[in-house]
């Protein structure tokens, strides 16, 4: 069976958390081989930077960690969220405007805080917003997604478990 499982990670602007959680994604998953299985993307619930690429700061701090990131910024789109798996907001505001797009129904089992999967996440399951602070939050995130990227392959290859 050759089925895949398509993910989306999604933040605000889609210039900062999202790319990064996507490149590390990809990585990982290329790592395991499943790159064929696993269908990675990112967006953005606004639409101010669509186009652009990730801002140089996150290129940055993910280019010292060996990983390069090349999206282009997108605005997330309720259709969308038919052919995903798994979506996975980066803090409580993108996952209420989310939550807005479809009936509750639709998204239970689709829709989660991507900090739900941190085994560090000590209850708090926002990835801080960089933008607008210093070179040290863009390392936090970094550091936050790097740990939690394993259990969102984890809960993947439950899913493509379950399709094959
Ligand atoms: P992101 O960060 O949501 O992690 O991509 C932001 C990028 C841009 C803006 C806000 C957050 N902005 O207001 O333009």
């Amino acid at each position: 069976m050759n089925s895949t499982v398509e993910v989306c990670f999604v933040c605000l602007g889609n210039i900062c958390r999202s790319p990064l959680a996507q490149g590390v994604f990809e990585a990982l998953v290329k790592q395991e081989g499943l790159q064929d299985r696993v269908i990675i993307s990112s967006a953005g619930v606004g639409n101010w930077h669509v186009g652009s690429p990730p801002d140089p700061r996150m290129q940055e701090t993910a280019r010292k960690h060996g990983i390069h990131l090349h999206s282009r910024a997108r605005q997330f789109q309720a259709s969308d969220f038919k052919r995903m798996d798994l979506v996975l907001a980066m803090d409580h505001t993108n996952l209420s405007t989310l939550q807005q797009m479809r009936p509750a129904a639709e998204l239970h089992d689709k829709l989660f805080l991507f900090r739900s999967f941190d085994p560090e996440n000590n209850g708090d399951l926002e990835v801080p917003d960089p933008y607008y602070g210093g070179g040290k939050g863009f390392e936090t995130v970094f550091q936050m997604v790097e740990r939690t990227c394993p259990k969102v392959l984890q809960q993947l290859k439950k899913k493509l478990a379950k399709k094959a």
